[in-house]
């Protein structure tokens, strides 16, 4: 038999965003506010995938992710699997969706924006054009990649 060991230990109950692209995970964690308040969260770097090539993990206990928090995830790491985990066994897979567009959540790079200016709202519109992720402020019209984008800050 093939031996097997879980590099990040097993959980009871919550979620495992799993086969996150390599490096992408600590920038979701910031975007989810993962860190914030008394949640337990595990985090891999670069663990070896099935699939050959290297992934990030997160492990989340005791919560549940909504669609929207879902559809986040999708513009940093399109291939990401979202795993429910119910008393140790894995209730729930699916796959995450790339949004339309994404609002607030996110900093327009674009120092002279209106949104940088008066800090107002963000919204941007996701395209995907020869499988880059792409983004369009509604505001300035400046479109943006994936790689640009930075939460917003307090
Ligand atoms: N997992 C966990 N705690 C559990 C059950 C599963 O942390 N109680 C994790 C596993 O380590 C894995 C993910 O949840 O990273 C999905 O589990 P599973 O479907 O059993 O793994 P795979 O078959 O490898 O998933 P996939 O086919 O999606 O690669
Ligand atoms: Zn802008």
């Amino acid at each position: 038999m093939e031996e097997k060991t879980l590099s990040v230990s097993a959980i009871k109950q919550g979620i495992v965003i799993d086969h996150i692209r390599a490096g992408q995970a600590l920038k979701i964690v910031r975007l989810m506010g993962f860190s914030e308040g008394k949640k337990r969260v595990t985090i891999g770097l670069n663990l070896k995938s099935k699939s050959a090539g290297l992934k990030d993990i997160i492990k989340v206990e005791n919560y549940t992710l909504s669609e929207a928090e879902a559809a986040q995830i999708a513009i940093f790491s399109p291939l990401a699997t979202v795993n429910v985990i119910e008393n140790y066994k894995v209730a729930k897979k699916f796959q995450v969706v790339l949004p339309e567009t994404i609002a607030i959540v996110l900093d327009c790079p674009n120092q002279r924006c209106i949104t940088n200016a008066e800090r107002t709202p963000t919204f941007f519109i996701v395209e995907e054009n020869n499988s880059q992720i792409i983004l369009r402020c509604k505001y300035c019209e400046k479109l943006f990649s994936r790689d640009e984008m930075n939460e917003k800050s307090l």
